[in-house]
């Protein structure tokens, strides 16, 4: 694996991948690599020739200085696990490489999308996650690129992204990687203490339960979000936000929507965690 920190080097690899005809996918990351990132670089290495992954805490996505200086950065052991994955290029630039040290430089704004559930807890956050994913996009040029739907919200703004912005780049959601116990994988779980850790599946399980109320034709869903809120509370958890939107625009539906997402996050300790299910009114698991 070719690791590298700097944008000549990448350039000169992507150049000589291409000039092969080779087909590129980008796997971007903030490090502190768990299965669940591992999953994306696994497909990346099914779909495509080269397999690129990125590792950069990237500034500009935190609302919070704390919690940008709080994330975990473990970028040998990544390494490592990237190299075991047979992944191809690591690309680990520091903040001076990506953003130098202009007092503003150009940002991306994201789109509609990206206004409400994680942009309205975290202003600012996804103009800086569509502003280091297209830096991305323009420094690699890759056929395509890989999210996690872990973060659904995230993957909707980089689709419209590229739609808006041209990138002709296909975008990948892969579904979500679990802990037994069904807590969604997260660099932010390690915040958790043994006692938290327990109790933290209990995000997924009340998705679950909404789920099932839905299912059985209980339509009054502020009676469930309140339910909902309230199960977390007895657990230990402050709920951020939990709601019902349709899959395809995250606006509320209405009573044609079928296709249909519960997302949800709440603050357990120290760590504030996501999680969402996405299901089908007429399904029958
Ligand atoms: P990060 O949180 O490191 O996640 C990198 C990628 O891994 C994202 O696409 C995320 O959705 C995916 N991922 C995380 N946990 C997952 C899980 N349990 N199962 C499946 N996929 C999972 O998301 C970011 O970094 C950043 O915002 C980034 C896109 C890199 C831009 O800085």
């Amino acid at each position: 694996m070719i690791h590298s920190s700097n944008i000549r080097t990448l350039r000169t690899h992507i150049q000589q991948w291409k000039q092969q005809g080779k087909s590129i996918a980008l796997v971007p990351t903030m490090g502190n690599l768990h299965k669940g990132h591992l999953a994306l670089v696994d497909r990346a290495h099914q779909l495509a020739d080269i397999t690129v992954a990125t590792v950069f805490v990237n500034p500009a996505q935190f609302d919070n200085p704390d919690d940008l200086n709080a994330y975990p950065r473990t970028l040998d052991s990544d390494a490592r696990q990237l190299q075991e994955r047979d992944c191809d290029l690591l690309f680990a630039p520091d903040t001076q490489v990506m953003y130098g040290d202009k007092p503003s430089p150009t940002r991306v704004e994201a789109g509609a999308i990206s206004t409400q559930l994680e942009g309205e807890s975290r202003p600012g956050h996804f103009s800086g996650v569509a502003t280091i994913v297209s830096k991305l996009f323009n420094l690699t040029t890759p056929d395509m690129a890989i999210f996690g739907e872990k973060d659904y919200q995230q993957l909707l703004v980089i689709r419209q992204l590229v739609e808006d912005l041209n990138y002709d780049i296909q975008i990948i959601g892969h579904p979500t990687v679990r802990e037994a116990d069904g807590l969604a994988m997260s660099s932010r779980n390690g915040y958790l203490t043994t006692e938290e850790r327990l109790a933290a599946p209990m995000l997924y399980s009340t998705l679950q339960w909404l789920k099932q109320q839905l299912r059985q034709g209980n339509n009054n869903h502020s009676e469930l979000l309140t339910q909902a809120k309230n199960r977390l509370a007895e657990h230990g958890f402050k709920p951020d936000y939990i709601e019902i939107r349709r899959q395809k625009d995250l606006q509320h539906p209405n009573n044609n929507d079928q296709k249909l997402i519960i997302l949800a996050s709440a603050w357990l300790g120290k760590a504030r965690l996501i999680d969402n299910l996405a299901f089908q009114t007429g399904d029958l698991d």
